[in-house]
């Protein structure tokens, strides 16, 4: 298997690192190279996700990728590399599970306000359209710079794709024990009629040809406080991409935050997996960012490859971690990234 790593920029290189260590601890035959993107690629190169990089993730099997620090101001010829990775490889359905932290067993002192009885029994998936949508890359200025206009793109083929998607994940999850399997379609239809009417339409039609598996529709902004105080209550929840983005890091709160919160890309044949959080700029350089999320993301990838009981050592010597220590300050422990990957690779 050959993997294309993706370091980025800020702790991505820090948390890939640990997550490349683990994956050579478990799986040393996997043969791993190393590409570039990110802000730091487009000052050395003037492309964020430079052709050798999108060439090098083609070719290989999969791309474990870190996070990389894309401004919030326009910059000419920049767009984020990681959007442009997932439409380039046609990586239509990002899969962010969250399930609960047993805050009891892990002695942990996290501050999450919203952390509540029911974040202990979340085990939800949240399926994110990731190709289409807000961030479809269609805004302009208008009326000399006074104007800026964004086009939300929803197309039946990826609607309908991506709520099969949630399908066939709620499906497998059932058979894999867990119970009252449900899938939630989440968007805004009562005021984007027409983009988000064409993706309630087409998810609607894909839910009726799912009769086993229940499904309920929800508007956005009531799901997003849901997700907040009722996490149980959820199974699968299937949305469109700028949704699903926030919704993500809204439930990742139940699992003890951006530091534990993993993400898949799948497309057909396709895969890159990626930590959800980004580049943290106000942590990069301290050593102290929490490799937990980039080490589950080497298990999601094992997986994939149908590589399961190496994915599930890594799984079982994380765990450990978590449980034990050491831990990162973000779970209210005081050890650094190599710490707790050294921990992890001992526990192998
Ligand atoms: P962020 O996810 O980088 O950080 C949010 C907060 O979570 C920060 O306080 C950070 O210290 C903390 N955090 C994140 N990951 C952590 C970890 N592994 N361990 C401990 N604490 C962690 O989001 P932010 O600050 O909004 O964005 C920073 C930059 O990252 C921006 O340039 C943005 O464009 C980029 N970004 C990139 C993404 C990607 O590459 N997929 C995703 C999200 C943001
Ligand atoms: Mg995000």
């Amino acid at each position: 298997m050959r993997v294309c790593v993706i370091p980025g920029d800020g702790i991505g290189p820090e948390v890939l690192g640990a997550a490349v260590d683990v994956l050579r601890a478990v799986a040393p035959d996997v043969e791993l190279a190393e590409a570039e993107a990110g802000w730091a690629a487009f000052q050395r190169h003037g492309e964020a996700l430079p052709a050798a990089t999108l060439a090098a993730a083609r070719a290989a099997d999969a791309v474990l990728f870190g996070a990389v620090a894309s401004p919030s101001h326009s910059v000419p010829g920049y767009r984020s590399p990681i959007v442009s990775l997932r439409r380039e490889l046609d990586l239509y359905a990002n899969i962010r599970p969250v399930v609960g932290l047993q805050i009891a067993d892990c002695r942990l002192q996290i501050e999450a306000p919203i952390y509540n009885l029911q974040s202990a029994i979340c085990n939800l998936v949240v399926v994110r359209e990731n190709t289409e949508g807000l961030y479809a890359g269609r805004e302009r200025l208008e009326d000399g710079g006074d104007t800026a206009i964004a086009e939300r793109l929803i197309t039946r083929r990826a609607s309908a794709r991506i709520v099969r998607a949630a399908f066939d994940l709620a499906r497998s999850r059932a058979a894999a024990g867990k119970a009252h399997p449900k899938v939630t379609i989440v968007h805004k239809a009562n005021v984007l009629r027409v983009s988000d009417g064409l993706f309630r339409t087409v998810a609607l039609e894909v839910a009726a040809q799912h009769p086993d598996i229940a499904h309920e529709e929800m508007l956005v902004d009531v799901a997003a406080m849901r997700v907040a105080q009722t996490p149980g209550r959820f199974d699968v929840i299937v949305t469109t991409n700028l949704f699903g983005d926030i919704l993500s890091d809204v439930a990742c709160i139940h699992g003890g935050g951006l530091g534990l919160a993993s993400s898949a890309n799948l497309g057909e044949g396709r895969a890159l997996f990626e930590p959800v959080h980004g580049a943290a700029p106000d942590i990069a350089g301290q050593g102290i960012a929490n490799p937990l999320a980039a080490i589950e993301c080497a298990a999601m990838l094992l997986e994939w490859r149908r590589r399961a009981e190496a994915a599930a050592r890594v799984r079982a010597a994380a765990a450990a971690v978590m449980s034990d220590g050491p831990r990162t300050p973000d779970l209210g422990g005081a050890s650094t990234t190599a710490e707790v990957a050294r921990a992890v690779i001992e526990r192998l």
